[in-house]
């Protein structure tokens, strides 16, 4: 790769010990893509958050950063394994709050917002069209590139953490125009309507394509909290990083010839698959993380009733500050439905504690089967909060 002046003192160590691997890192992936250069980035989003997944080694790995490395560029988290101040409510063990939270320290120490969330979008981590970005998490990465038109590959937690003390990626992948082009068309058979059935096209669309770049034909409109959900969706079931919209999203695309159809079918047997639970005991709304929009939502729907089961309302810390404001926490928390700020079902340690989750998120499925092993109920918001209340 051609680096400039600047890049090889960096992988000199010219720059310090954090930015010295940080440049090794990134080099070693652009050598191993092909990449010409380095190119600087806007925003990062890093993964890789959650002390049930970094272990000790990770903590370490991140001590060792934090000694001298400070992020050049706009830098969230994904979620955590816990809320990082209500964790006691939601039934986290001690030792593994206080290894979460050595966790954020050191992300801390390196000048990262520790907003920790999967929809960055919402709480201001909003790159422009055409940006080029490093994040990390699958449904943010899938909005950031089709939704909002930047650009970014699906990083791992460690080139993504790179990308913020150096503020450079390695230019292959999505970065590049000539691989952001469209491969097979996918006619839809009936525009979806609601975030659950957004979930099931994109599970069905991703069973029958996998990765390919989908020019998608047939939706007539989708509202963000839609988007977020068939991105989530898409991501998971299919691993796509990137899709167009005819008349939706912003980025222009050649137009493929291979041509394949969604049936109705399909995608009600997608919600068929989907559901297996016999027994629910956890409710969850908020996979990728909660709107306010959806937060007032649940507060109409809650006003006045008492849950039966534990109820999760996951979102990023200062929406939840946004619906106190607006009162809709204090509703929700009256009901006794809980906040899982920072935090969601895929990340937090829930396996063995519930038996069956009702949500309205296809990814949501997805993890609570794969992750907790729990049964699933995969139903509408309104669905999801009778069962809640035991209506
Ligand atoms: Fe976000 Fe967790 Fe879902 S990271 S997309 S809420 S599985």
């Amino acid at each position: 790769m051609e680096l400039t002046t600047e890049e090889k003192e960096m992988l000199e160590g010219k720059h310090g010990a954090a930015v010295k691997k940080s440049m090794e890192i990134l080099t070693a992936l652009g050598d191993i893509f092909g990449a010409k250069r380095l190119i600087p980035v806007t925003s990062v989003q890093i993964a890789g958050v959650s002390y049930h997944n970094l272990g000790d080694a990770g903590l370490e790995y991140l001590a060792e950063l934090a000694k001298d490395g400070k992020t050049r560029v706009y830098t969230t988290l994904n979620p955590a394994g816990m809320d990082l101040e209500n964790w006691q409510e939601l039934g986290i063990d001690p030792e593994f709050a206080k290894k979460q939270k050595l966790v954020i320290d050191a992300f801390g120490k390196m000048d990262v917002i520790t907003t920790c969330t999967c929809t960055p979008y919402l709480v201001g981590n909003k790159p422009k069209q055409g940006d080029h970005i490093s994040w990390s998490e699958s449904s943010a990465v899938c909005y950031a590139n089709s939704v909002l038109g930047a650009k970014t590959n699906r990083e791992g937690g460690p080139s993504a953490l790179a990308s913020a003390l150096t503020g450079k990626t390695a230019e292959f992948g999505f970065h590049l125009d000539e691989n952001r082009q469209a491969q097979v068309i996918v006619e839809v058979p009936e525009s979806p309507k609601n975030v659950m059935e957004f979930g099931a096209l994109g599970y069905a669309i991703g069973k029958k394509i996998g990765k390919r770049i989908p020019l998608i034909r047939g939706v007539d409109k989708a509202d963000l909290e839609q988007l977020k959900s068939f991105c989530a969706s898409i991501a998971t079931y299919g691993g796509t990083a990137l899709f167009h919209m005819d008349g939706i999203t912003p980025n222009k695309t050649t137009v493929p010839e291979e041509k394949v159809e969604i049936t109705k079918e399909e995608v009600e047997n997608a919600i068929k698959e989907m559901n297996d639970a016999d027994e629910i005991d956890f409710v969850s709304i908020g996979c990728p993380h909660a709107t306010i929009e959806e937060v007032e939502k649940i507060a109409g729907m809650l006003e006045g009733k008492k849950v039966q089961k534990e109820f999760w309302v996951c979102l990023a810390r200062p929406i939840k500050e946004m619906a106190e404001k607006k009162g809709f926490a204090k509703t929700i928390t009256d009901s006794g439905a809980k906040f899982a700020c920072d935090t969601c079902l895929a990340v937090a340690p829930l396996k063995g504690r519930f038996k069956g989750i009702a949500t309205n998120s296809a990814k949501g499925v997805y993890y609570g089967r794969g992750k907790n092993a729990f049964k699933t109920k995969f139903c509408t918001i309104e669905e999801c909060v009778k069962e809640a209340v035991g209506e």
